[in-house]
């Protein structure tokens, strides 16, 4: 600014600071924030989120051939009729599969069958023959027209009752039709336990599998500490 004096400055910088502060005032949530150094940093619209599954997706060629895929972009989405959704590429061979036989299996890996899960998420059906690569078994679903894995134990099997195309992933909205579990993987009342399953976890960031963690409270119930009697 040629031609102002220091002090000229300085006060209009002070001016401004001012005006600015009255007219986008800082809430005092904000404020706090911003003191204690807690902003959150954006990291932009990425896909995201803490925990996504080890879904390992069976369907029939047409052939007849029994393949499976990892799918990590899925989850339950409806519980009235009881729906799963998986985001497939249309690269990969199950979605020609899927959108085929409208049908898929979901099984579900123990941890000790990470390689066997992970080889299944980096090879293409189209070339290879993943059963007989991995020396797991296929069993061809009663209810549905797709495959699932015998050695996981605990399965899916949908219909496929919605395509949706997203971009590049196209969700195959599935409704299930039963769920069967290994005895083994069942506790005393009958349910799965996940802790006798030990499903896998996928973490998109560090693009690795971890292990479920140890109990931690009751679902519906903990927040009954905080909620109003009424
Ligand atoms: C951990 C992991 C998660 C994956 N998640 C997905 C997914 O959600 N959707 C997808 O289209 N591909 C996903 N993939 C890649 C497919 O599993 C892979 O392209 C596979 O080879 C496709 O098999 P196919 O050609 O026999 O169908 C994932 C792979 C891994 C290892």
């Amino acid at each position: 600014m040629k031609g102002y004096s220091a002090a000229a400055i300085g006060k209009f910088l002070i001016a401004l600071a001012f005006i600015t502060a009255s007219v986008f005032p800082m809430d005092s949530t904000t404020a706090l924030s911003m003191k204690e150094g807690t902003m959150k940093k954006s990291l932009g619209a990425k896909t995201i989120v803490f925990p996504t599954p080890v879904f390992v997706v069976g369907s029939y060629d047409s052939t007849g051939r029994p393949d499976v895929m990892v799918v990590a972009w899925g989850g339950i989405c409806c519980s009235k009729p009881p729906c799963v959704a998986v985001s497939i590429r249309e690269a990969t061979y199950t979605y020609g599969n899927i959108m085929a036989r409208k049908a898929f299996t979901i099984s579900i890996p123990s941890e000790k069958y990470i390689h066997e899960a992970d080889y299944c998420g980096i090879v293409s059906g189209r070339t290879e023959d993943k059963f007989t690569a991995t020396k797991l078994t296929p069993v061809k679903s009663d209810l549905v027209d797709a495959p699932y894995v015998k050695e996981f134990p605990f399965v899916l099997e949908c219909t496929v009752i919605k395509v949706v195309p997203l971009g590049l992933h196209t969700m195959f909205i599935g409704e299930i039709k039963d769920v069967k579990a290994d005895e083994a993987v069942l506790g005393k009342d009958g349910n799965p336990d996940i802790k006798k399953i030990e499903p896998m976890i996928f973490d998109p960031v560090g693009r690795a599998y971890y292990g479920v963690g140890g109990y931690l409270g009751e679902a519906f119930e903990e927040g009954k500490t905080i909620k109003k009697k009424d």
